[in-house]
């Protein structure tokens, strides 16, 4: 990084300082009352120039998040365009389905240089999900016979795969998935009652923040707003990854509280935990978790998934399937191809499949669609989706979809790995990712305080955990009456931990109280770049580092860390235990470690007890890794350690 980046960034951060100086030096960000403070502070960076700059992006009695511009400078040099994704190096492929059919494509005929079509034989096999046995990994499969066809077929089953061969050559393989209606669905919608229910549908996108969104898929962005979208600006993760993100989202639990209730440590299975679907599921909606990249799928990565199938539609089983068989163009995480199609694109016409047939069908579904192929990885591909997904959502409108159905399209976090996380703003951009949702027009009239409340709480501090509330909520949308809304908020005491979004949040939420670590919290009253060879900095580095031999010290394959070099350091002061006259401030440093060269994201509280002229450090939640640990963790199979482990 060159001296006018560094320079830049101080900069900013003075001017957070000031704003807070101005406005709001009296709440910091745990909501405690802040003294001036007599203690020897760590220098300001002194090439720092002092400016103003009053913009915030949420603020309310308990949380201001600072507002940062869409293409700020200090992160422009990150936006690229991205690379054009080439499936099968540009061969074409030989089949194609739609709805119901599999058929061959002659256009295609000439590049498998197929001469006669009359002695192209090809057949299909259907397979489906087996159950695995508790110390088996969730992936297995059973094959049915191969099933002749010439040139087309029509198809029953829900994922089939495909061989042609051609002079004694297996020259083709393809697989394609369907959306039959399952038996359960047909016997409950046989004797359903006429009640009137609204499908939910998520569609997510893995890794993306907020800002992140706007900048790569602006069509999408628009699109969403032109079908009257809110967008939820304070939406802040409550963990690190994926999973300790989206269970909160299904569940209602943190991570800890899952292996507290119902999962109890890597190598068991999900069966028993509560998941939303269960509810819709109850009701007699179809129920679907599907996700692409299923190899490290949510419920699979370092884990066992379930013993039974956990939703009437599971994709993720054809994605890890058809992955391992025909899974090209490897780009770091991921397969980006399936055969000669783009997985993102083939995932994206299976929802639409999905929500096409059920709706014609007219079976109420609750559908979570979880994309990780096109964002995973890489801060500019999701670019290269813009179109597709705008497309997409326009097809819901067109198809009168959304009349009755709740769209909700959204991430789990920004980008965790690469470049822009060395900056300031990447880091607060990957604790903020994006959520939008598309209610029924006529939610406007039949709901109009359910509706004014989530208006307001598009600029209230929101989490994963009220995510979860609201999808409850959706089980039954009647339930959204004013006078059932206006009956449940009587009962609240105000610092509950999650919140329906269609109740009003209350101004005085802080991350504390909604169960947000000072690690994720994005609320922020003060921060200031300091010099990074300052020896408070190194010490609470230090500190960090011992933290992390001590986690990896009962793995023997693991080599102790050694610290090698200090990036940046910020300090966010800070507050007074008025009762026990102990001060503390909190520092966020990012750093480098050896051997490995793993790049890490820490904040650090300092304890110090100016009576006894003494300090301590201490972690504030889990230490962010923000660079890839590829292979070098293979010998660790504890999935948060991973991010630490260099193996021997
Ligand atoms: C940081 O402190 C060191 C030593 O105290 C000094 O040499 C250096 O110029 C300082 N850097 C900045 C950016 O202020
Ligand atoms: C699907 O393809 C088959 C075979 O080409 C064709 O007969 C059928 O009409 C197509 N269906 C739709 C809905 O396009
Ligand atoms: C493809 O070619 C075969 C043989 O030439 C022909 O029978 C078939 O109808 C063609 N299919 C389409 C969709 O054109
Ligand atoms: C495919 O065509 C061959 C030769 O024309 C015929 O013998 C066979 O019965 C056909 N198979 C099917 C499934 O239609
Ligand atoms: C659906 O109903 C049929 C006929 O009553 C029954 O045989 C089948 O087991 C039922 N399927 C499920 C999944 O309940
Ligand atoms: C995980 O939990 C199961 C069931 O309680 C237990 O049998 C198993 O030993 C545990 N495995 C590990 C690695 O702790
Ligand atoms: C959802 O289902 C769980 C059991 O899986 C139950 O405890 C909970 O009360 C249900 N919630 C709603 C809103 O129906
Ligand atoms: C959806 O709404 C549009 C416009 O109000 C209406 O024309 C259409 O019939 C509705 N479609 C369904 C399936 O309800
Ligand atoms: C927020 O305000 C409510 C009353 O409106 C109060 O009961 C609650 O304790 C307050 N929460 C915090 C964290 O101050
Ligand atoms: C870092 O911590 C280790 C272990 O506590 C200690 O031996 C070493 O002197 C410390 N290094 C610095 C630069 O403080």
């Amino acid at each position: 990084m060159d001296d006018g980046y560094l320079l830049f960034r101080s900069r900013t951060f003075i001017v957070i300082l000031l704003t807070c100086v101005g406005t709001f030096c009296y709440i910091n960000i745990y909501g405690i009352v802040t003294k001036s403070l007599k203690l020897p502070q760590p220098k300001v960076n002194e090439h720092s120039k002092k400016t103003n700059l009053n913009n915030v992006l949420i603020q309310t009695d308990g949380c201001r998040i600072p507002y940062m511009d869409t293409f700020d400078p200090s992160i422009r040099q990150y936006i690229r365009a991205p690379e054009k994704i080439v499936c099968n190096n540009n061969t074409p492929p030989l089949m194609e389905a739609n709805i119901t059919y599999v058929y061959v494509l002659n256009s295609s005929l000439k590049a498998y240089k197929v001469k006669d079509f009359k002695t192209l034989k090809c057949c299909y096999s259907p397979f489906h999900r087996v159950e695995p046995t508790s110390d088996e990994n969730d992936n297995k499969v059973f094959y049915g016979t191969c099933v002749q066809f010439n040139g087309s077929a029509k198809i029953d089953d829900e994922f089939i795969r495909v061989s042609c061969t051609y002079e004694e050559k297996e020259i083709y393989k393809d697989f394609f998935s369907f959306v039959p209606i399952k038996s359960r669905i047909k016997n409950f919608s046989s004797g359903q009652s006429s009640i009137k229910k609204h499908n939910v549908v998520v569609i997510g996108l893995d890794s993306i923040s907020r800002l992140n969104l706007h900048r790569q898929m602006p069509i999408t962005v628009k699109t969403l707003k032109d079908m009257g979208a809110i967008e939820l600006l304070g939406y802040n993760k409550v963990g690190d990854n994926t999973f300790s993100n989206l269970i909160p989202v299904l569940t209602g639990l943190s991570e800890d509280e899952l292996i507290k209730y119902c999962w109890r440590n890597d190598t068991d299975k999900f069966d028993e935990c509560n998941f939303v679907w269960k509810n819709y599921s109850q009701l007699g909606y179809a129920t679907s978790f599907s996700e692409d990249s299923a190899w490290m799928g949510l419920f699979n990565y370092a884990k066992r998934g379930f013993k039974q199938q956990p939703t009437d539609y599971y994709w993720g089983t054809f994605n890890y399937i058809s992955e391992h068989e025909i899974g090209n163009n490897h780009y770091i995480n991921v397969d980006q191809c399936l055969g000669s199609r783009a997985t993102y694109q083939e995932f994206l016409e299976y929802t639409m499949k999905f929500v096409q047939t059920m709706t014609q069908e007219q079976i109420p579904y609750f559908g979570f669609f979880w994309g990780c192929t096109l964002s995973h990885d890489d801060l500019n591909k999701p670019k290269l989706g813009d179109e597709s997904y705008a497309n997409f959502f326009n097809n819901l409108i067109d198809s009168h979809i959304l009349n009755n159905t709740v769209l909700i399209f959204m991430s789990d976090h920004g980008l965790r790995y690469g470049d822009i996380r060395e900056t300031y703003q990447g880091l607060i951009e990957e604790r903020l990712p994006f959520l939008f949702m598309v209610l029924p027009k006529n939610y406007r009239y039949l709901y109009p305080e359910a509706f004014a409340n989530i208006k307001r709480n598009i600029k209230s501090l929101t989490t994963p955990l009220d995510l979860h509330e609201t999808l409850k909520d959706l089980v039954d949308p009647f339930s959204l009456k004013r006078t059932l809304i206006s009956k449940r908020i009587s009962n609240r005491k105000g610092n509950e931990r999650s919140y329906s979004l269609f109740e009003p949040i209350p101004s005085n939420r802080t991350c504390e109280t909604a169960g947000i670590s000072a690690h994720h919290c994005t609320c922020q009253t003060s921060t200031t770049a300091i010099n990074k060879s300052d020896s408070v900095v190194i010490n609470a580095a230090n500190f960090t580092v011992n933290y992390l031999n001590n986690q990896l010290h009962d793995h023997e394959g693991c080599v102790k860390l050694t610290l090698a070099e200090i990036y940046r350091a910020w300090i966010h002061s800070g507050s007074n235990d008025v009762k026990n006259g102990i001060h503390n401030d909190d520092y966020t440093i990012m750093f480098r470690t050896v051997p490995g060269n793993g790049k890490f994201e820490a904040k650090i509280r300092q304890y110090i007890h100016p009576q006894r002229q003494e300090s301590r450090f201490d972690v504030i939640g889990t230490v962010s890794r923000f660079n890839l640990y590829k292979s070098q963790s293979w010998c660790m199979t504890n999935y948060h350690l991973k991010l630490y482990c260099y193996c021997l």
